[in-house]
Protein backbone atom coordinates (compact mmCIF):
# COMPACT_ATOMS: atom_id res chain seq x y z
CA UNK A 1 0.00 0.00 0.00
CA UNK A 2 0.99 3.43 -0.46
CA UNK A 3 2.66 5.00 2.47
CA UNK A 4 3.78 1.86 4.31
CA UNK A 5 5.25 1.24 6.56
CA UNK A 6 4.08 4.63 7.82
CA UNK A 7 7.23 6.83 8.27
CA UNK A 8 8.54 8.31 11.81
CA UNK A 9 10.05 11.83 12.27
CA UNK A 10 8.20 12.73 9.61
CA UNK A 11 5.35 15.00 11.40
CA UNK A 12 2.51 15.96 9.34
CA UNK A 13 0.64 17.96 11.94
CA UNK A 14 1.10 19.96 15.10
CA UNK A 15 0.83 16.93 17.35
CA UNK A 16 3.05 14.70 16.37
CA UNK A 17 5.29 17.88 15.41
CA UNK A 18 5.72 17.93 19.59
CA UNK A 19 6.03 14.06 19.94
CA UNK A 20 9.44 14.17 17.10
CA UNK A 21 10.16 17.17 19.08
CA UNK A 22 10.69 15.46 22.24
CA UNK A 23 12.15 12.45 20.23
CA UNK A 24 15.00 14.95 18.89
CA UNK A 25 15.51 16.44 21.88
CA UNK A 26 16.08 13.45 23.65
CA UNK A 27 18.36 11.81 20.77
CA UNK A 28 20.70 15.27 21.09
CA UNK A 29 20.76 15.07 24.21
CA UNK A 30 21.54 11.46 24.83
CA UNK A 31 24.22 11.94 22.30
CA UNK A 32 25.85 14.66 24.05
CA UNK A 33 25.99 12.71 27.09
CA UNK A 34 27.29 9.47 24.98
CA UNK A 35 30.35 12.08 24.18
CA UNK A 36 30.80 12.82 28.16
CA UNK A 37 31.20 9.72 28.76
CA UNK A 38 33.48 8.69 25.88
CA UNK A 39 35.64 11.44 26.99
CA UNK A 40 35.80 10.66 30.65
CA UNK A 41 36.79 7.12 29.72
CA UNK A 42 39.87 8.34 27.38
CA UNK A 43 41.07 10.36 30.20
CA UNK A 44 40.05 7.31 32.79
CA UNK A 45 42.52 5.27 30.18
CA UNK A 46 44.59 7.83 28.68
CA UNK A 47 45.00 10.94 30.81
CA UNK A 48 47.89 12.17 33.29
CA UNK A 49 47.91 10.91 36.43
CA UNK A 50 46.64 14.48 38.10
CA UNK A 51 43.79 13.97 36.16
CA UNK A 52 43.19 10.48 36.43
CA UNK A 53 43.16 11.05 40.03
CA UNK A 54 40.86 13.82 39.82
CA UNK A 55 38.12 11.96 37.86
CA UNK A 56 38.15 9.41 40.44
CA UNK A 57 37.71 11.89 43.10
CA UNK A 58 35.37 11.76 45.69
CA UNK A 59 33.94 15.31 44.18
CA UNK A 60 33.84 14.41 40.84
CA UNK A 61 31.47 10.86 42.06
CA UNK A 62 29.14 13.20 44.11
CA UNK A 63 28.37 15.77 41.09
CA UNK A 64 28.34 13.86 37.81
CA UNK A 65 26.89 10.08 39.57
CA UNK A 66 24.02 12.14 41.32
CA UNK A 67 23.52 16.32 41.22
CA UNK A 68 24.26 16.54 37.27
CA UNK A 69 21.83 13.40 36.58
CA UNK A 70 19.51 13.75 38.74
CA UNK A 71 19.12 17.64 37.40
CA UNK A 72 19.33 16.63 33.82
CA UNK A 73 16.52 13.98 34.36
CA UNK A 74 14.48 16.44 36.86
CA UNK A 75 14.54 19.29 33.75
CA UNK A 76 13.82 16.65 31.14
CA UNK A 77 10.50 15.34 33.15
CA UNK A 78 9.91 18.96 33.13
CA UNK A 79 10.36 19.96 29.13
CA UNK A 80 8.81 16.82 28.34
CA UNK A 81 5.86 17.31 30.33
CA UNK A 82 5.22 20.57 29.29
CA UNK A 83 5.68 19.88 25.48
CA UNK A 84 3.18 16.58 25.82
CA UNK A 85 0.64 17.86 27.61
CA UNK A 86 -1.25 19.99 24.79
CA UNK A 87 -1.60 16.40 23.21
CA UNK A 88 -4.49 15.50 25.48
CA UNK A 89 -5.96 18.65 26.96
CA UNK A 90 -9.76 19.14 25.54
CA UNK A 91 -11.02 22.34 24.18
CA UNK A 92 -14.20 21.59 23.21
CA UNK A 93 -14.53 22.32 19.76
CA UNK A 94 -12.83 18.96 18.28
CA UNK A 95 -14.31 16.73 15.85
CA UNK A 96 -14.99 13.52 17.85
CA UNK A 97 -14.77 9.88 17.13
CA UNK A 98 -14.26 6.61 18.79
CA UNK A 99 -12.07 3.94 17.76
CA UNK A 100 -12.03 0.44 19.05
CA UNK A 101 -9.42 -1.95 18.84
CA UNK A 102 -10.05 -5.45 18.11
CA UNK A 103 -8.56 -8.82 16.81
CA UNK A 104 -7.02 -7.29 14.38
CA UNK A 105 -9.27 -4.46 12.84
CA UNK A 106 -10.60 -1.19 14.07
CA UNK A 107 -14.55 -0.20 14.79
CA UNK A 108 -14.41 3.36 14.01
CA UNK A 109 -17.57 5.71 15.01
CA UNK A 110 -17.82 8.89 14.04
CA UNK A 111 -19.33 10.80 17.34
CA UNK A 112 -22.12 14.21 17.20
CA UNK A 113 -20.96 16.71 20.58
CA UNK A 114 -23.24 14.88 22.58
CA UNK A 115 -21.21 11.97 22.26
CA UNK A 116 -23.66 9.29 20.14
CA UNK A 117 -22.74 8.22 16.82
CA UNK A 118 -24.07 8.95 13.96
CA UNK A 119 -22.17 6.66 11.42
CA UNK A 120 -20.09 3.49 11.91
CA UNK A 121 -17.07 2.48 9.66
CA UNK A 122 -14.06 0.40 9.97
CA UNK A 123 -10.37 0.48 9.18
CA UNK A 124 -10.06 3.68 8.01
CA UNK A 125 -10.17 7.43 9.20
CA UNK A 126 -11.72 10.52 7.93
CA UNK A 127 -11.03 13.95 8.69
CA UNK A 128 -10.72 17.52 7.66
CA UNK A 129 -7.23 19.38 7.53
CA UNK A 130 -6.42 21.64 9.85
CA UNK A 131 -9.06 20.70 12.74
CA UNK A 132 -8.09 18.67 15.59
CA UNK A 133 -9.82 15.39 16.78
CA UNK A 134 -10.09 14.05 19.55
CA UNK A 135 -10.50 10.51 19.57
CA UNK A 136 -11.97 7.95 22.37
CA UNK A 137 -9.84 4.68 22.44
CA UNK A 138 -11.30 1.55 23.76
CA UNK A 139 -10.89 -2.36 23.03
CA UNK A 140 -13.21 -4.63 22.99
CA UNK A 141 -10.64 -7.40 23.70
CA UNK A 142 -6.99 -7.41 23.93
CA UNK A 143 -4.75 -4.48 24.39
CA UNK A 144 -3.95 -2.81 21.10
CA UNK A 145 -2.44 0.76 20.17
CA UNK A 146 -3.36 3.01 17.51
CA UNK A 147 -0.29 4.98 16.15
CA UNK A 148 -0.18 7.18 12.76
CA UNK A 149 3.35 8.16 13.05
CA UNK A 150 2.50 11.59 10.54
CA UNK A 151 -0.14 12.98 12.36
CA UNK A 152 -0.37 12.20 16.64
CA UNK A 153 1.27 10.49 19.14
CA UNK A 154 1.08 6.82 19.82
CA UNK A 155 -1.89 5.37 22.37
CA UNK A 156 -2.97 2.08 24.23
CA UNK A 157 -6.20 1.05 23.58
CA UNK A 158 -6.97 -1.01 27.22
CA UNK A 159 -9.71 -3.21 27.69
CA UNK A 160 -11.98 -1.28 30.45
CA UNK A 161 -10.68 2.04 30.04
CA UNK A 162 -11.28 4.68 27.97
CA UNK A 163 -7.86 6.33 26.34
CA UNK A 164 -7.34 9.98 24.65
CA UNK A 165 -5.63 10.92 21.83
CA UNK A 166 -5.71 13.82 19.54
CA UNK A 167 -4.93 13.95 15.53
CA UNK A 168 -4.36 16.82 13.25
CA UNK A 169 -3.33 16.94 9.78
CA UNK A 170 -2.12 20.07 8.01
CA UNK A 171 -2.18 18.63 4.38
CA UNK A 172 -4.40 16.65 2.69
CA UNK A 173 -3.76 13.30 1.91
CA UNK A 174 -3.70 10.00 2.89
CA UNK A 175 -1.72 8.55 6.04
CA UNK A 176 -0.77 5.15 7.15
CA UNK A 177 -1.37 3.51 10.71
CA UNK A 178 -0.59 0.58 12.47
CA UNK A 179 -1.27 -1.31 15.80
CA UNK A 180 1.56 -0.83 18.06
CA UNK A 181 1.25 -3.60 20.55
CA UNK A 182 1.69 -7.13 20.35
CA UNK A 183 -2.27 -8.38 20.01
CA UNK A 184 -1.49 -11.61 18.43
CA UNK A 185 -0.35 -13.64 15.47
CA UNK A 186 -1.17 -11.03 13.30
CA UNK A 187 -0.86 -7.96 14.88
CA UNK A 188 1.79 -6.78 12.42
CA UNK A 189 -1.05 -7.10 9.66
CA UNK A 190 -3.62 -5.15 11.73
CA UNK A 191 -3.11 -1.35 9.77
CA UNK A 192 -5.50 1.47 8.96
CA UNK A 193 -5.55 4.60 7.01
CA UNK A 194 -6.38 8.34 7.93
CA UNK A 195 -7.30 10.05 4.72
CA UNK A 196 -7.56 14.38 5.25
CA UNK A 197 -9.68 15.65 3.58
CA UNK A 198 -9.21 19.82 2.66
CA UNK A 199 -12.44 21.67 3.48
CA UNK A 200 -14.60 21.45 0.43
CA UNK A 201 -13.78 17.71 -0.11
CA UNK A 202 -14.82 17.03 3.68
CA UNK A 203 -18.11 18.52 3.03
CA UNK A 204 -18.98 16.39 0.18
CA UNK A 205 -17.54 13.43 2.04
CA UNK A 206 -19.89 14.37 4.98
CA UNK A 207 -22.85 15.25 2.78
CA UNK A 208 -22.35 11.75 1.07
CA UNK A 209 -22.88 9.78 4.37
CA UNK A 210 -25.61 11.36 6.26
CA UNK A 211 -28.42 9.43 7.34
CA UNK A 212 -30.74 9.86 5.04
CA UNK A 213 -28.04 9.21 2.16
CA UNK A 214 -26.89 5.99 3.46
CA UNK A 215 -30.15 4.63 2.99
CA UNK A 216 -30.64 5.53 -0.48
CA UNK A 217 -26.85 4.58 -1.54
CA UNK A 218 -28.16 0.93 -0.80
CA UNK A 219 -30.28 0.80 -2.71
CA UNK A 220 -33.57 -1.99 -1.78
CA UNK A 221 -33.81 -4.95 -4.48
CA UNK A 222 -33.98 -5.29 -7.20
CA UNK A 223 -31.18 -3.20 -8.41
CA UNK A 224 -30.22 -2.68 -12.10
CA UNK A 225 -26.75 -4.60 -11.91
CA UNK A 226 -27.89 -8.08 -11.73
CA UNK A 227 -24.39 -9.53 -10.51
CA UNK A 228 -24.73 -7.11 -7.71
CA UNK A 229 -28.16 -8.54 -7.14
CA UNK A 230 -27.10 -11.97 -7.07
CA UNK A 231 -24.47 -10.89 -4.49
CA UNK A 232 -26.53 -9.15 -1.98
CA UNK A 233 -28.66 -12.28 -2.41
CA UNK A 234 -25.57 -14.46 -1.46
CA UNK A 235 -25.08 -12.40 1.45
CA UNK A 236 -27.51 -13.19 3.20
CA UNK A 237 -27.56 -17.16 2.23
CA UNK A 238 -24.15 -17.27 3.33
CA UNK A 239 -24.53 -15.72 6.42
CA UNK A 240 -22.82 -12.61 6.03
CA UNK A 241 -25.69 -10.58 8.17
CA UNK A 242 -24.06 -12.68 11.37
CA UNK A 243 -21.21 -10.63 11.74
CA UNK A 244 -21.65 -7.35 9.30
CA UNK A 245 -23.68 -4.62 9.18
CA UNK A 246 -25.36 -3.07 6.38
CA UNK A 247 -26.90 0.75 6.82
CA UNK A 248 -31.06 0.09 5.41
CA UNK A 249 -30.69 -3.77 5.26
CA UNK A 250 -31.49 -6.56 7.57
CA UNK A 251 -28.14 -7.31 7.79
CA UNK A 252 -27.20 -5.79 11.55
CA UNK A 253 -24.16 -7.71 13.03
CA UNK A 254 -21.93 -6.10 14.65
CA UNK A 255 -19.41 -8.29 15.57
CA UNK A 256 -17.45 -7.82 12.41
CA UNK A 257 -16.34 -4.91 10.11
CA UNK A 258 -19.59 -2.12 9.25
CA UNK A 259 -19.75 -2.54 5.42
CA UNK A 260 -22.03 0.35 4.84
CA UNK A 261 -19.44 1.97 2.90
CA UNK A 262 -16.81 -0.90 2.11
CA UNK A 263 -16.94 0.06 -1.13
CA UNK A 264 -15.63 3.37 -0.79
CA UNK A 265 -12.44 2.06 1.63
CA UNK A 266 -9.47 2.62 0.21
CA UNK A 267 -7.60 -0.72 1.89
CA UNK A 268 -9.06 -3.97 2.59
CA UNK A 269 -8.16 -6.44 5.64
CA UNK A 270 -7.08 -3.59 8.07
CA UNK A 271 -5.23 -1.38 5.47
CA UNK A 272 -3.12 -4.40 4.56
CA UNK A 273 -4.74 -4.59 0.52
CA UNK A 274 -5.64 -2.20 -1.80
CA UNK A 275 -9.78 -2.45 -2.17
CA UNK A 276 -10.56 -3.59 -5.73
CA UNK A 277 -13.00 -6.79 -6.87
CA UNK A 278 -9.64 -8.89 -7.40
CA UNK A 279 -8.93 -8.52 -3.48
CA UNK A 280 -12.41 -8.35 -2.16
CA UNK A 281 -12.72 -12.02 -4.45
CA UNK A 282 -9.54 -13.45 -2.22
CA UNK A 283 -10.10 -11.78 0.72
CA UNK A 284 -13.79 -13.45 0.96
CA UNK A 285 -12.29 -16.54 -0.66
CA UNK A 286 -9.66 -17.41 2.08
CA UNK A 287 -8.74 -14.69 4.26
CA UNK A 288 -7.33 -16.91 6.57
CA UNK A 289 -4.14 -17.52 4.20
CA UNK A 290 -4.14 -13.94 3.95
CA UNK A 291 -4.70 -12.86 7.35
CA UNK A 292 -4.05 -16.12 9.80
CA UNK A 293 -6.60 -16.11 13.09
CA UNK A 294 -8.79 -13.58 11.95
CA UNK A 295 -12.08 -13.87 12.98
CA UNK A 296 -13.85 -14.34 9.03
CA UNK A 297 -13.41 -17.66 8.27
CA UNK A 298 -12.34 -18.82 4.91
CA UNK A 299 -15.06 -19.19 2.49
CA UNK A 300 -13.53 -21.95 0.23
CA UNK A 301 -17.02 -23.21 -0.86
CA UNK A 302 -18.10 -20.59 -3.00
CA UNK A 303 -17.59 -20.79 -6.74
CA UNK A 304 -15.58 -18.12 -8.73
CA UNK A 305 -18.61 -16.20 -9.81
CA UNK A 306 -20.45 -16.33 -6.36
CA UNK A 307 -17.27 -14.72 -5.14
CA UNK A 308 -17.28 -11.98 -8.21
CA UNK A 309 -21.03 -11.67 -7.52
CA UNK A 310 -19.86 -11.19 -3.46
CA UNK A 311 -16.98 -8.76 -4.14
CA UNK A 312 -19.27 -6.68 -7.05
CA UNK A 313 -21.94 -6.13 -4.43
CA UNK A 314 -18.95 -4.93 -1.74
CA UNK A 315 -18.08 -2.54 -4.31
CA UNK A 316 -21.25 -0.89 -4.78
CA UNK A 317 -21.83 -0.31 -1.43
CA UNK A 318 -20.66 3.70 -0.89
CU1 LIG B 1 -3.72 -4.97 17.52
CU2 LIG B 1 -1.41 -5.33 17.61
Amino acid sequence: MRGWPPPVLDPQGPFSNTVTTLAWGLMALMGLIFVLVCAAMWVALYGSDGLRAKLGGERVVKWFGLIVPAGVLFLLLVWSMALVSGLTTIRGDELRMRIAGNIYWWRVSYLDAAGREWLADANELHIPVGQAVVIDMVSEDVIHSFWVPKLGGKMDMIPGRTNRLKLQADKPGVYGGQCAEFCGGAHSLMGFVVVAHDAADWQRWLAARQPPASTTAIKPAPVANTEVERGRRLFGEVGCAACHRIAGTSAQGLSGPDLSFVGARRSLGAGILPNNRGTMIGWIGDSQSIKPNNRMPAYRSLSGAELGALAAYMESLK
